[in-house]
């Protein structure tokens, strides 16, 4: 959670940062371009850059042949003109000569081949080699830079994902599962539940990676690989920090995350970094579901459904540090290359899209990229400056406003975001539901999509929400939603009851309690260790084709005060209360009349239980209920005309509540009975607040409670 006032990210700069990815190793060849950059960075309120992504056959041409000049001369100039640095190590992508000198750097596919120099983030984790020429380059940069005066951060690689399956990461791996089992294979072969198939290993050589003309269909076995892609990238990434820490004390570092990334489990990694941050590219004005990549969307095309994901995401990375601010350390300041379609961000949405992160707690806003590179794969992607350099272009005037305004925000920075409630968001319950063995593989409602499905109601609210892992602090909540809790690991049921008997209110839903830690099913019926505290016996679960309906009907004087029917969708379970109380009953099929909705009370709190998929209209309906019952206080008392987003970050006694219009047409709020400061007009604001298309307000008031 999210308490008021933190460290600024580096001492050095107590305010916002406002940056770009820079690639000066790209026109070394043109002086002049460094100087014409640094001017208009100025120009443009850029007081940050991100450097040396990339830049290692820069760095190192030749194998032990270092070349520093370049970067020493942007590093100066950056110091001159006050622009920080953060500076990157260059992991992300190697030079040819590496690979060819030493082939066990270049990565392995699923299907055991070896892939040739190309592309980037392509290498071995465990390769000795690699982690050996990385630690020499890491080590060298932090000499070099560590006391430098623009350093303010260590950026470590670019986007870690993937994974590895060479011979020396099936090394690895066998060694992880060794120390996961206490050497002990049957112990393995029990949790793994290999008797199943005949997979029971007898020798630990046995094991392998999953693979497409190997092992697909070993769910425990998967499970434990994607744990392991995880460790060992872990167990990279503090190899790479390592010399930083040695030869640069006191200098904090970051790696620039993917927000809900399926690969990584972050939460692994966050410890381990000073700073959380991530690179968010929205698929702003779009419609349609996206032919490939990945990033928020809304297939109704609606922006404030991209913002709300996009916003989660921002909960996310906020609640991986405890609620310290976060960083953006690269968004589009017009479109992305990898897009399906190259949309231009609309008037206005650079800086609706900029608050929205800083609204959420991010303490920077930067940008992929600084200058169109004429060549290479992203020559198309947007960029603050075009290929001919200009300022005199929208989207220069545009980041330009982004920097106006963050300047004039600088006592946000540091600020909290006071979340009462969280959302249950967690890697290895996805990876267990994703596998493919646990739901109605087609059809079957999708885990991150249910959380963003349960996390936007608040969002629409102007409620913050902190969105947490299963082995986080529930301390500071009075409220947990935690759809499709499928895993259980050991002591996770116990806290949840502690939680809600010590007052707290819990969600749960539909496809909760089924699999231990091992993706093993629970004998003790559904859903296993959470029966108790929930109070219902899941007796079967429905799937529904998409053309089929069922529905859950309120019933009458229920205490959440909701009524009529509303659809019920994909899943629907077959539940038997033992304790909890009827709220809502299914209203057709075999199962008409059983338990639709359910809450138990247990000890000072209630669990509720919403037994099948439904629409979003009766989420919001729910939730704001449940939000207006504890209460959750909200950014402003009123209510929000539809699109508009209301949160608040609060410092030194202001609260600075974010109004940000995610419409194409202009939005009029109302304000309630407060008096509140323009924080970007200046003035008294009192009444209604008039946002126009993609418009952006920061008000401030003194901070409540
Ligand atoms: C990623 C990478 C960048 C760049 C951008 C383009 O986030 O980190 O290097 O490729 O995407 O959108
Ligand atoms: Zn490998």
């Amino acid at each position: 959670m999210s308490g008021s006032n933190h460290g600024p990210i580096s001492p050095k700069c107590p305010y916002l940062l406002h940056g770009a990815d820079y690639y000066p190793e790209q026109w070394l060849e043109e002086p002049e371009v460094l100087a014409a950059d640094i001017r208009l960075m100025k120009e443009a309120g850029i007081n940050a850059v991100s450097l040396g992504v990339f830049a290692w056959s820069s760095l190192e041409p030749a194998e032990g042949r270092f070349t520093f000049g370049w970067l020493d001369r942007v590093m100066d100039e950056l110091a001159r003109a006050g622009i920080w640095a953060i500076l990157a190590t260059p992991s992300g992508s190697r030079p040819a000569w590496m690979s060819r000198a030493y082939p066990e750097v270049l990565r392995t596919t699923a299907d055991r081949r070896r892939i040739l120099h190309g592309q980037r983030q392509n290498h071995c984790y465990t390769s000795p080699v690699y982690r050996e020429k990385v630690r020499t380059i890491n080590r060298l940069l932090a000499e070099r830079y560590g006391r430098h005066p623009a350093l303010i951060l260590w950026h470590l690689s670019n986007e870690y994902g993937g994974e590895c399956h060479c011979a020396l990461c099936q090394q690895a791996f066998r060694a992880w599962l060794k120390r996961r089992y206490g050497d002990d294979l049957g112990r393995l072969n029990r949790a793994w539940y290999a008797s199943f198939w005949s997979h029971t290993f007898t020798d630990w050589e046995q094991i392998e990676s999953p693979a497409p003309h190997g092992e697909m269909l070993f769910p425990a076995l998967t499970l434990d690989w994607k744990r392991f892609v995880t460790a060992q990238t872990l167990d990279f990434m503090l190899a790479e920090i390592a010399p930083l820490r040695e030869y640069s004390p006191g200098i904090p570092v970051t790696t620039n995350m993917m927000g809900t990334y399926p690969g990584l489990d972050y939460r692994k990694l966050a410890p381990h970094v000073d700073v959380a941050s991530w690179d968010s590219y929205p698929r702003w004005h779009g419609s349609g579901e996206p032919r490939h990549g990945v990033g928020e969307w809304d297939a109704a095309g609606r922006d404030w459904k991209v913002a709300a994901s996009t916003a989660f995401a921002h909960g996310l990375m906020r609640s991986l540090k405890g609620g310290r601010p976060f960083m953006i350390m690269e968004s589009a300041p017009t479109f992305s290359n990898w897009h399906t379609v190259h949309k231009l961000k609309r008037p206005g949405m650079n800086l609706a899209s900029a608050l929205l992160a800083i609204a959420h707690g991010s303490d920077t806003v930067q940008y992929f990229q600084w200058r169109q590179s004429p060549g290479g794969f992203e020559k198309m992607h947007g960029a603050v400056l075009d290929h001919s350099g200009s300022s005199a272009t929208r989207v220069f005037r545009e980041v330009a406003e982004v920097g106006r305004v963050l300047r004039r925000l600088e006592g946000v920075a540091g600020a909290g975001v006071p979340a009462r409630a969280a959302i249950l968001f967690d890697w290895e319950n996805r990876w267990a539901l994703e596998d493919g063995s646990t739901l109605s593989p087609d059809g079957g409602p999708d885990y991150e999509a249910t959380c963003k499905r349960h996390h936007d109601p608040y969002w629409t609210l102007g409620i913050p929400i902190d969105v947490i892992g299963m082995d986080d602090d529930l301390s500071p909540y009075r409220l947990l939603v935690a759809p499709m809790l499928a895993m259980v690991r050991p002591g996770v049921a116990e806290r949840l009851e502690s939680f809600v008997a010590g007052g707290g209110t819990l969600v749960a839903t539909h496809t909760s309690g089924l699999l231990d830690e091992n993706g093993l099913c629970f004998r003790s019926g559904r859903p296993g260790p959470l029966r108790r505290l929930l109070g219902v016996h899941v007796e079967e679960a429905d799937g529904l084709y998409p053309a089929d309906c069922n529905s859950l009907v309120m019933q009458p004087g229920n205490l959440l005060g909701l009524e009529g029917e509303h659809a019920a969708r994909t899943v629907c379970e077959i539940v038997r209360a033992e304790g909890a109380q009827v709220l809502a009953e299914f209203g057709s099929d075999f199962y008409r009349g059983r338990p639709a909705l359910t809450v138990n009370r247990f000890g000072e709190g209630r669990a509720f239980y919403l037994a099948c998929d439904t629409d979003d209209s009766f989420l919001l309906a729910f939730h704001r209920a449940l939000a207006v019952g504890l209460p959750l206080e909200r950014a402003l008392p009123g209510e929000l005309p539809e699109g508009v987003c209301a949160q608040k970050r609060t410092r030194g006694g202001t609260d600075y509540v974010f109004l940000l219009n995610f419409t194409p047409n202009r939005a009029v709020v109302d304000l309630g009975a407060e008096a509140f400061e323009d924080a970007l007009a200046g003035g008294a604001v009192r009444g209604t607040l008039a946002l126009q298309a993609y418009g952006a307000a920061v008000l401030a008031r003194p901070a409540s409670g």
